[in-house]
């Protein structure tokens, strides 16, 4: 463990300009151009860490976007502040800054950027987002999992289905996961069924194999299979991460006491996912409840999903890796929907 208090540490071979893939207004993916910029210095509390692995996410496309509009005050009002995208960043640490605690120069790491940066060479990260990579697990399966194994997680915590063997007094749980072959869904599959719930799950029917490769009991395919067919009352935990469907019926095939979280963040241009939530609120009066889920960067959480990656329990599902020369590519394809599993940029 390592306590610089008030000094850094850099690595001899810095450069000082390096790669990174910007767009500097919102637009789609085609936009975004590779630039060399100057090398982001640590700050207190902070290192910066050369990216040897980047995961994109849905949310890399709404940044974006700028899209729906609400999120512009936050993420920039005329013009995105970072004009880097990728959230999920994996590789070495490069420098320290002053003030941190249990990170060393050359440590292997993981870590969730909300705002963005890990499509370039190096990139500035808060020490304390950061978790330690085991020796067993590639960058490329690290990078898969801040935001899509954390969001997986998390709305099953939110689903209340607990941890161990996830079998509480009458019975195994069932679960619904509604877009199961995506980054989010293919490991929402895996750790519900690693929770000993009886999963059923909805992709298009050539995704089918892998989802029930992943653990799913049953699969639909959501063009040709109406969730109106499914027995009513029959989930513990409906997971949406597609959106699209009234929430009454969500609520319709949810258990008495069961619980519908909402994960998709799809909605209107302006307000986004927001009036579902707010109706959401409303509709679990007397209903099954249903919670909206909104993620947060969790280091113990990516922590335990790095030791079930490790143990061979969780796998992610890696579509395709993209060389960072290509990484205006990956972030159409994701742009162009469909994704099976992660898209994962390798570093420059
Ligand atoms: N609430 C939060 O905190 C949070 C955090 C992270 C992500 N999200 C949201 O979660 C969603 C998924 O993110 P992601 O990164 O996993 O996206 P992704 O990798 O692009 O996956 C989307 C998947 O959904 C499938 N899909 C689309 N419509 C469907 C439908 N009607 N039924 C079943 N499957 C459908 C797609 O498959 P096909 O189109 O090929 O069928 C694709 O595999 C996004 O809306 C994102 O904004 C929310």
């Amino acid at each position: 463990m390592t306590d610089t208090s008030d000094t850094s540490e850099t690595s001899t071979d810095m450069p000082e300009m390096m790669s990174a893939w910007r767009r500097e207004t919102y637009g789609p993916a085609a936009g975004t151009t590779r630039q060399e910029i100057p090398l982001p210095i640590p700050g207190r509390g902070e290192v910066v860490v050369r990216v040897h692995a980047t995961g994109l996410n849905a949310g890399d496309v709404r940044l974006l976007l700028g899209d729906p509009l609400l999120v512009r005050p936050i993420f920039g009002l005329t013009r995105p502040k970072h004009p880097v995208r990728g959230m999920e960043v994996a590789g070495t640490v490069s420098a320290v800054g002053p003030d941190v605690v249990g990170v060393e120069l050359g440590q292997a790491v993981v870590g969730e950027l909300v705002g963005g940066g890990g499509l370039a060479a190096y990139v500035r990260v808060p020490a304390s987002r950061l978790v330690t990579i085991p020796p067993d697990v590639a960058h490329t399966a690290a990078a898969c999992l801040p935001v899509a194994g954390g969001t997986a997680w998390q709305a099953l915590d939110a689903a209340g289905i607990g941890l161990g063997a996830g079998v509480r007094a009458g019975g195994t749980q069932r679960v619904l996961i509604i877009g199961a072959s995506g980054g989010v869904g293919t490991f929402a599959v895996q750790l519900a069924a690693l929770r000993g719930a009886e999963v059923w799950a909805t992709c298009r029917d050539r995704n089918a194999p892998l989802v029930e490769h992943l653990g799913a009991v049953r699969t639909l395919d959501h063009r040709t299979s109406p969730l109106s067919g499914l027995p009513a009352r029959h989930f513990d935990a409906v997971v949406d991460i597609a959106g699209g469907m009234p929430l009454r019926d969500l609520q319709r095939l949810t258990a008495s006491g069961g619980t519908v979280v909402l994960v998709t963040g799809d909605g209107g241009p302006v307000l986004g996912p927001i009036p579902r939530m707010v109706k959401a609120v409303f509709a679990s009066i007397g209903s099954p409840r249903i919670r909206s889920l909104a993620a947060t960067p969790r280091p113990e959480v990516l922590t335990k999903l790095l030791e079930l990656v490790a143990e061979g329990r969780v796998s992610p599902v890696i579509e395709r890796e993209y060389p960072f020369a290509e990484a205006s590519a990956a972030l159409a394809h994701l742009e162009a929907g469909h994704t099976v599993g992660k898209v994962v940029v390798r570093g420059a």
